[in-house]
């Protein structure tokens, strides 16, 4: 993720990764016990996604075909020519732009360790894998991944705080409307057992509709499940929004603070 809180010292081996930050992902260095990780977060996921997460994931997800164990990345099927490429953790906000415009999704190598099933610091390949990939078989949420991630490419400095708040709620915190219900499609709630129930569920935390410019005006907490959720009607919306991006960036509006109200609110 583009993400300038990062970890004082990052788990990952970037001493073998290219200029690119990318890595081969060696399939024979996952252990039996990393596989094991793998099943047991799965199979947790799999028993609540029915009830909470979007359509668009689920189908993804399944078409993936990736329960058994670590997957290879080589292997995804994705939309309209992505493919994943490996790297050590987080890299660098502009290469990892560069990569999303490109239509290459980094996915991080190793997975974490058993007494971190609950809980991992940094993003590891299952919330990257299983959080990100599955959405990524859906046409108009990867058009409007690679469409972000040349704005972030381009983008002078000042704007790169924005854009990573329109990451990280869009992308690792979006819910979406469907005829059933509320449903989670963001990476960051469906990589987590409880915020998988809290973010669809739980009346505590503010929803409001999806809206760009009060997207990038919201700060956020990386240590807690999210105070607000924006919703989407369609991933379309998504797309169609980044045509209003340079105009709202360049607004550059007050900030809004992790969970606070503000007078633009259209509550879901
Ligand atoms: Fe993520």
């Amino acid at each position: 993720m583009p993400d300038t809180h990062w970890p004082e010292s990052l788990r990952g081996d970037y001493a073998i990764a290219g200029a690119d930050y990318t890595v081969v992902q060696d399939m024979a260095r996952y252990s039996a016990a990393d596989h094991a990780t793998w099943r047991l977060l799965a199979a947790r996921q799999a028993a609540l996604l029915p009830a909470h997460a979007a359509r668009a994931y689920r189908d993804g997800l399944a078409a993936l075909g990736a329960g058994d164990g670590v997957p290879d990345l080589a292997a995804a099927r994705l939309a309209d020519g992505w493919r994943l490429v490996a790297v050590p953790g987080l890299i660098p906000e502009r290469a990892f732009f560069t990569h999303l415009a490109e239509k290459r999704f980094p996915v991080t190598v190793w997975i974490r360790r058993p007494a971190e099933i609950d809980y991992v610091v940094e993003p590891d390949i299952f919330h990257d894998f299983q959080g990100h990939v599955p959405l990524l078989t859906q046409p108009d949420f990867a058009a409007f991944l690679a469409r972000y991630g040349a704005a972030g490419r381009d983008a002078p400095e000042a704007h790169l705080p924005m854009l990573a708040r329109l990451y990280w709620h869009m992308v690792e915190f979006g819910l979406i409307a469907e005829t059933g219900g509320l449903r989670a499609y963001g990476a960051g709630i469906l990589s987590s057992a409880a915020e998988t129930v809290h973010a669809t569920t739980s009346t505590a935390p503010r929803r409001l509709h999806f809206d760009l410019a009060r997207v990038l005006r919201s700060a956020y907490e990386i240590d807690q499940m999210q105070p607000t959720y924006f919703v989407i009607r369609d991933y379309a919306q998504l797309f169609q929004a980044l045509d209003d991006l340079p105009r709202a960036l360049d607004a550059a509006l007050p900030t809004i603070p992790a969970g606070a109200a503000d007078p633009s609110d259209k509550p879901f």
